[in-house]
């Protein structure tokens, strides 16, 4: 028997211009799934594609017991991390000897058959941990910072796909526009790297990033309630994370308004975590 767990991720910068090749930045976040196999003789009914792919692909036979701390669909890399927490506990199961850069090509095609479509940085973020700087498919992890986050979940569920799609027509159709504005999110994210220990700035920053993805058309209602709560109750600024259109959102906080920020967020319908970073990425976890 092997029990594995892996992160979940938010992004700090970038997402949607990542796309486009522009820079993005990701960090992994302390919730955990764990993915616990044991050899059988026969496979029971795997409990997500996303798991029956990882038994395919590695062509052993094996039960399965998964634990999430991370919400499905709702932007956090809850399927990033199933994958490369099944793939890594199948891996040590069987002893395949895979490495963690093989685990994690492994974990992105299965995400890529499952999904249709997937970037490669949900499952890398889950593999490695930290805070990974993507730019134009290479991915760098960039040193670990203490950067303090809330989370709120909106528990409307997104189509990355067509948010993605959603945008490449935009761009299309109005490249003067658009491209300014992704140009506008690459200058964000570049600034946003040097300003990790620095929370007011790097709220600033935030609130930017979300204006240009909102005017990107990826915003939902309801994560604009959450958003201008959070920043109303104190927080130094506020973004979605991930593909919007429902999912979750981000605040960084000052410590004296976290509870006042929390409260705004519930208060809107949203489902909070107070996290921060995980530096480990996916590990092996005691049976
Ligand atoms: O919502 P998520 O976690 O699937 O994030 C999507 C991020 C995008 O930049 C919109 C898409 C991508 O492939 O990077």
């Amino acid at each position: 028997m092997a029990t594995w767990s892996a992160p979940g991720k938010v992004f700090l910068f970038g997402e949607h211009a990542v796309v486009f090749g522009k820079p993005g930045i990701a960090m992994a976040i302390k919730p955990r799934v764990f993915v616990t196999v044991r050899k059988a003789r026969q496979a029971n009914v795997a409990k997500s594609a996303y798991i029956e792919e990882c038994f395919r692909l590695t062509g052993v036979k094996g039960s399965v017991y998964v634990r999430s701390q991370l919400p499905s669909s709702s932007g956090l890399g809850s399927s990033a991390a199933v994958t490369v927490a099944t793939l890594s506990a199948i891996n040590d199961e069987f002893r395949l000897s895979y490495s963690r850069e093989q685990i994690a090509k492994m974990a992105h095609s299965v995400e890529k058959k499952v999904q249709g479509r997937a970037s490669a940085t949900d499952t890398y973020v889950s593999s490695f941990g930290g805070i990974v700087f993507i730019a134009g498919g290479a991915k760098r992890r960039l040193p670990p910072a203490d950067i303090q986050l809330i989370v709120g979940n909106t528990m409307i569920s997104h189509n990355t796909g067509k948010l993605v799609a959603h945008v490449a027509k935009m761009k299309e159709s109005y490249p003067e526009i658009v491209e300014p504005i992704l140009n506008a999110i690459e200058g964000v994210a570049m600034k946003g790297i040097h300003k990790f220990q620095a929370p007011k700035e790097l709220g600033m920053l935030m609130d930017i990033n979300q204006s240009l993805l909102d005017a990107l058309g990826v915003g939902h209602p309801q994560l604009s309630r959450m958003i201008l709560a959070a920043r109303d109750a104190g927080a130094y600024g506020a973004k979605i994370t991930g593909a919007g259109g429902g999912g979750s959102m981000i605040a960084v906080y000052n410590k004296r308004h976290k509870n006042k920020v929390v409260k705004a967020i519930e208060s809107c319908g949203g489902k909070t975590v107070i996290t921060s970073i995980d530096s480990e990425g996916v590990r092996k976890e005691k049976e």
